[in-house]
C-alpha cells in the first residue's frame, strides 16, 4: 500500500506547521505506522529539530530535507510512497511558492493550523482558495483547521472557531494550547511524546487526540 501524505500547511510562519507536523510524526509513529517527515520549508527546522537530540533518545523516524526540490517536490516524495505508511510534509510559509500547491495534489489530508490571531484568520482565507484549487484535480483531498497555541477564557478563540468554519473546512475537536513543552521539544530535539513532565504528558495526549482525528479522515 502507498503511503498517505499528509500536508500541514498555512501561508504564515509561526503558527505552529514544524510543531505539529513532527508532532503528527510522532504520534503515527507510536501507533506503529511506517512514518517519514518530510522538511518542504526551506528554513530547515525539522531537520535541525531532529539533529538537535544529542543522546539515543532522539526523534525515532526518518526526516529528510527536500525542500531543494521547489516544485518538483512531489516527484521526490513520490519516490518514497511505497516505502512508509504515513509521509507528513511540512510545507512553507508562502503560498507565492508553487511548493504548497504541488504537495497538496499529493496530499489525503491537508492540516492547516492557525493560532487565534486575526493574521492567522486572513491568511487562512488565502490558503482555503489553494486547498480548493487543488481539490478540482485531487477529489479526495480533505482539509482540517487546527488552532494552535490557543489560551484559555480567550472571546477571540470562539469568534475565530466560528469564522473559521464559514470558510468551509472543519476544525478538528482537539486544540492544542500555548505550552512550554513544545518548545521545549524542538530545543531538546524530541518530541512531547518521549518526554517526562506534566506538561509534556498534558500536551502527548493532545497530540495522540489529533493524530486519532486526523487518522479517521484517511482513505
Ligand atoms: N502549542 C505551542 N505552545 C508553545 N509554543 C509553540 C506551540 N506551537 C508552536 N510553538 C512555538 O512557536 C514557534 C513557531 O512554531 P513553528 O512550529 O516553528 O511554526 P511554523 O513552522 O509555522 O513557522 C516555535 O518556537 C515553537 O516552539
Ligand atoms: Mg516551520
Amino acid at each position: 500500500m502507498a503511503a498517505e501524505i499528509i500536508a500541514v500547511t498555512q501561508q504564515k510562519g509561526g503558527v505552529g506547521k514544524s510543531t505539529i507536523a513532527m508532532h503528527l510524526g510522532a504520534a503515527f509513529h507510536e501507533k506503529g505506522k511506517r512514518v517519514l517527515v518530510v522538511d518542504a520549508d526551506g528554513q530547515n527546522t525539522l531537520v535541525h529539530w531532529a539533529s538537535a537530540s544529542s543522546g539515543d533518545n532522539g526523534i525515532p523516524f526518518p526526516v529528510i530535507n527536500l525542500s531543494e526540490a521547489g516544485s518538483q517536490i512531489h516527484r521526490e516524495i513520490k519516490k518514497f510512497v511505497a516505502d512508509y505508511d504515513i509521509i507528513v510534509v511540512d510545507c512553507p510559509p508562502s503560498i507565492t511558492e508553487k511548493v504548497s500547491g504541488v504537495v497538496l495534489l499529493a496530499a489525503s489530508v491537508a492540516v492547516m493550523p492557525t493560532s487565534s490571531s486575526p493574521a492567522d484568520y486572513w491568511s487562512s482565507v488565502g490558503l482555503v482558495k489553494l486547498v480548493q484549487q487543488a481539490q478540482v484535480m485531487n477529489e479526495d483531498l480533505r482539509a482540517v483547521f487546527l488552532l494552535n497555541k490557543t489560551e484559555e477564557k480567550r472571546m477571540l478563540t470562539r469568534e475565530l472557531k466560528r469564522a473559521l468554519e464559514e470558510l468551509g473546512f472543519p476544525l478538528l475537536k482537539t486544540q492544542i494550547p500555548t505550552r512550554e513543552a513544545y518548545k521545549q521539544a524542538m530545543a531538546l530535539g524530541q518530541t512531547v511524546l518521549q518526554m517526562n513532565d506534566r506538561g509534556a504528558k498534558l500536551a502527548a495526549i493532545e497530540v495522540r487526540a489529533c493524530a486519532n482525528e486526523i487518522a479517521a479522515l484517511l482513505p
